[in-house]
């Protein structure tokens, strides 16, 4: 007690409190504080320094006007391992593994994968709609996503958990959950967030998705192993062809690196699922929008069919009109309104003299995919546009769906390009061929190509947009698919 007095009384106390507030207000503040250091030489729009110390009114400014606000730069961090249940989004050691895998495995797989992709479009079409000779709705920006996990899972787990409806769950709505923490918790200073994400339903999904992929996976993993030993007899039917968990066990070894193989399958999904949905959305409505693409389209189906028989890799290439049409859908609606979001590791001078200083984040807008220079009538819809670029002599290979260049990088470019947009094309084009030869397709309400809205820096279908379906007798015999 009296030791207590002292301090009370001592002339000192008012200014040590004062200290000890402030030290505790700057730490608080530090993260947010310090985030903007590296760009203090780098002209910021959208943000007053002394009246928005903390970046809220910036935060709220950039989610509603981003377009108008995109020099003011973004964060892509997701909490790094801070916070737990966003671990999909740090690979960690393993970058390098899970490109590896997706870039030299996966792409090298794909010869032997037509067929078995096409055979499981096959039941996940016949699932989702049922053969009706009259017009159906459906929610295409909504339910696609379910599609294409099913699909891509076929060849990250294999035929049974590709169908297991917990997987697909995951599969499906990490990211979607991972977007609306990440929002919500972005609302909060950084220093509550470790202990507000606890409590935020949204960051709670997180972690429960993460418990069951980890469950599913590690069962599966298990499961191959009790095979290989002969402590279990082989699956029936047997697996056809290998998937990206036999491929992460060897690139483990190759690369003597350990991996946590649920929240790498998660990791996955989170690059493929909702990136080849958005595609898939996108070109849906362009064909509702512009119908006279789709007979061309079928033609081109069956030209394919009538000269390979059953399609393979190369029946895939031959689609040329079907590629044009998905690259000019990327081209005017790409995934976001900016991409190459890279990371300068070394002062960068520019030309006019600024400096992009080591440290900063860096993006490059999407705009230019419309500029008028680059290509005429950009904001026209064309989707032969590709395709007439492609008869010209020497351009054969030029402009595909796959190709990035800087005047089309909606899949990024350069080193660190997607790695997986060759089996996002392939398997893509084999959902398409499907739903073009089964069913005839128009909007609901045709009120014209539905725009899509502009969250932030992300682009989003319209999720409200219904789709109507109507079966239709196939031009050519299915066999050529792998049969249904
Ligand atoms: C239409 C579908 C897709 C789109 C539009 C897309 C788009 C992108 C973009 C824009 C990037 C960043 C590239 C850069 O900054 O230069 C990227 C990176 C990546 N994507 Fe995709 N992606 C798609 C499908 C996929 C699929 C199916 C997979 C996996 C099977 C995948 C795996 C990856 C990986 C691992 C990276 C990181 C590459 C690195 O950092 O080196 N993506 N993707």
């Amino acid at each position: 007690m009296a030791i207590l007095a002292q301090v009370l009384d001592s002339p000192y106390f008012i200014q040590g409190v004062v200290v000890a507030l402030l030290a505790v207000l700057v730490t608080s503040f530090w993260d947010d504080l310090s985030d903007e250091i590296p760009y203090r030489r780098v002209p910021l729009v959208g943000k007053n320094w002394w009246s928005d110390l903390t970046n809220k009114k910036a935060k709220a400014r950039f989610s509603q006007s981003a377009r108008a606000l995109i020099a003011e730069g973004f964060s892509r961090n997701f909490f790094e391992d801070r916070i737990a249940g966003f671990e999909a989004f740090h690979q960690k050691n393993t970058s390098k593994l899970v490109t590896d895998l997706v870039r030299i495995k996966l792409t090298q797989a794909l010869g032997s994968l037509t067929i078995p992709l096409s055979k499981e479009t096959a039941a996940t079409v016949h699932d989702t709609f049922p053969p009706s000779d009259e017009w159906k709705p459906y929610n295409f920006a909504y339910h696609v996503p379910y599609m294409v996990a099913r699909i891509s899972s076929l060849v990250f787990l294999g035929q049974k958990i590709c169908r297991d409806k917990e997987w697909i769950n995951v599969s499906v709505n990490y990211t979607i959950d991972a977007f609306t923490a990440a929002r919500e918790l972005r609302m909060w200073p950084s220093v509550l967030r470790p202990l507000v994400h606890w409590f935020l339903p949204s960051a709670q999904k997180l972690r429960q998705h993460l418990r069951v992929a980890r469950s599913i996976v590690n069962q599966e993993v298990e499961h191959r192993a009790m095979i290989q030993d002969g402590r279990l007899p082989p699956d029936d039917p047997p697996r056809v062809h290998t998937d990206a968990l036999d491929w992460m066990r060897e690139l483990s070894q190759e690369y003597d690196t350990p991996i946590e193989v649920g929240r790498t399958q998660v990791g996955l999904s989170l690059a493929a699922i909702h990136t080849t949905s958005n595609l898939l959305t996108n070109i849906m409505y362009d064909l509702a929008a512009y119908p006279q693409y789709i007979q061309p389209l079928r033609d081109e189906i069956c030209a394919v069919a009538a000269e390979d028989g059953e399609f393979k890799k190369t029946s895939l290439l031959k689609l040329k009109l079907m590629d044009s049409v998905m690259k000019e859908s990327q081209r005017v609606n790409p995934v976001g309104m900016i991409l190459l979001n890279r990371l300068a590791t070394a002062d960068i001078p520019l030309s006019d003299g600024t400096v992009i200083p080591k440290g900063a984040t860096v993006a490059v807008s999407t705009h230019v995919m419309g500029e008028e220079s680059i290509y005429p009538q950009a904001s026209t819809y064309d989707g032969y546009r590709f395709y007439h670029k492609r008869q010209e002599p020497g351009n054969e290979h030029r402009f595909q769906l796959v190709t990035t260049t800087r005047d089309h990088f909606a899949f990024g470019h350069g080193v660190h390009a997607c790695p997986g947009r060759f089996f996002a094309a392939n398997e893509s084009k084999i959902l398409l061929i499907h739903l073009l030869l089964k069913f005839d397709w128009k909007f609901k309400e045709d009120r014209g190509r539905p725009k899509n809205f502009e969250i932030g820096t992300e682009s989003i279908t319209d999720p409200t947009v219904e789709l109507l379906f109507r079966s239709r007798t196939p031009e050519i015999d299915l066999k050529c698919l792998g049969g249904a």
